[in-house]
């Protein structure tokens, strides 16, 4: 069991990288968290890891409730929110909850919110059960619901009291969910770890098939960036949290542009990092051999790096929706070379739209 810190004054804690939940309670009472919480995840989860979670923490003396939400991106919707809430201030009454998020980031990112607003804010655990979530959305405390017109329009900063990262869990993750994670992971190696990179390039057969080395290093090395990140610039009131962005400008857009439904978040991110390093080199950057080195990385892993068959006038009206458009031009993170970058408006539209009609072709 390790643990990476978070620093952030009182609203510091901890990730914990462990093989199972047994030491949870324990790592819970110090804390000021024990007795009454409520379990947010999805039905299938719950009946293949629901004992594993919920035996010790009852053992330990906790009363635990459970409230169940679809698993899809559409499970981040403010309705859902409002059926999560309605649910646990019915039955909570005068006692105040703790809740666990018990999924991948879909359930993170509501339950986080619901956090967030529920009584102005109630403390809450992230339990993640995807690599994405383990690696990245269970971080940092940036919560919220997407609404039809833009990912994550609303939300909030609520830090969770503790993230539990338990490894075993992500032994029956299905391929295509592998991938997803592992886009987030080559996400790290761009902006600020060139030996992580080196490492997926050289190890990325063991890196898909969830070997428990490979997922050690992927997990710790994308936490301890992420920690390190969210220390910097809790509220991305600079460049530092910007960075973690990169691939996000024209992924977001690609999915807002489908209605979430056609590619898992890793897929849009892996295409909108294609297009992000290809504006890099289009505009004089970064060099053609460490674009090439991304591309093939992405490409190797399974993950798309093109989207073909989108509307272009769909992608250009989701980018203009999307917080990171600001003064009226979106907002890059560009690599300078594989483990730094810049974020930049700075960027001549007529590039913007050559790179996208490659993007999109
Ligand atoms: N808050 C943040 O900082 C942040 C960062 C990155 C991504 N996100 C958000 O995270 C979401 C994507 O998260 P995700 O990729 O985890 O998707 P997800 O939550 O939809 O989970 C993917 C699928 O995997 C299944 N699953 C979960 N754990 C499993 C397990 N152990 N074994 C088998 N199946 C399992 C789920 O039921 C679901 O069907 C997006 O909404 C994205 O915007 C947020
Ligand atoms: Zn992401």
């Amino acid at each position: 069991m390790n643990s990476i810190r978070v620093s952030l004054g009182q609203r510091s804690y901890s990730i914990v990288v462990a093989d199972s939940f047994r030491p949870l309670p324990a790592q819970l009472t110090p804390l000021g968290l024990s007795g009454y919480g409520w379990v947010v995840s999805h039905p299938a989860l719950l009946k293949r890891y629901g004992a594993q979670l919920l035996g010790p923490l009852r053992r330990a003396g906790w009363t635990l409730k459970i409230v169940t939400v679809p698993e899809s991106e559409s499970s981040k919707s403010l309705a859902m929110a409002q059926r999560v809430i309605d649910r646990i201030s019915r039955e909570a009454a005068m006692r105040v909850p703790v809740l666990f998020a018990f999924g991948g980031g879909v359930v993170g990112d509501l339950t986080g919110f619901v956090a967030a607003v529920l009584r102005r804010g109630v403390p809450y655990v992230q339990l993640p059960t995807t690599l994405l979530a383990q690696v990245d959305s269970a971080i940092g405390g940036k919560v919220g619901v997407d609404l039809p017109r833009g990912k994550n329009l609303v939300g909030a900063f609520h830090q969770p009291r503790l993230v539990w990262n338990n490894m075993a869990l992500l032994r029956t993750l299905p391929p295509r969910q592998r991938r997803s994670g592992l886009a987030e992971v080559i996400k790290y190696g761009v902006i600020a770890d060139p030996a992580l990179f080196a490492y997926l390039e050289a190890h990325l057969a063991e890196c898909l098939r969830l070997t428990p080395r490979a997922v050690r290093v992927m997990v710790e090395r994308s936490c301890r960036i992420k920690a390190r990140v969210v220390a910097r610039d809790e509220r991305e009131t600079g460049d530092v949290r910007a960075h973690l962005n990169f691939g996000h400008t024209l992924g977001h857009a690609l999915e807002t542009a489908t209605a979430y439904r056609r590619w898992t978040h890793g897929e849009a991110i892996a295409i909108g990092m294609c297009a992000a390093a290809h504006l890099a080199v289009a505009s004089g950057r970064l060099p053609a051999r460490e674009f090439q080195r991304i591309v093939r990385l992405l490409h190797a892993a399974g993950l798309p790096i093109r989207a073909p068959r989108v509307s272009r006038q769909a992608v250009l009206r989701a980018l203009r929706y999307d917080k990171k458009f600001i003064r009226g031009r979106p907002r890059w993170v560009l690599p300078v070379r594989i483990g730094r970058v810049v974020v930049t408006e700075d960027v001549p539209e007529a590039t913007v739209r050559r790179v996208l009609r490659d993007s999109l072709r």
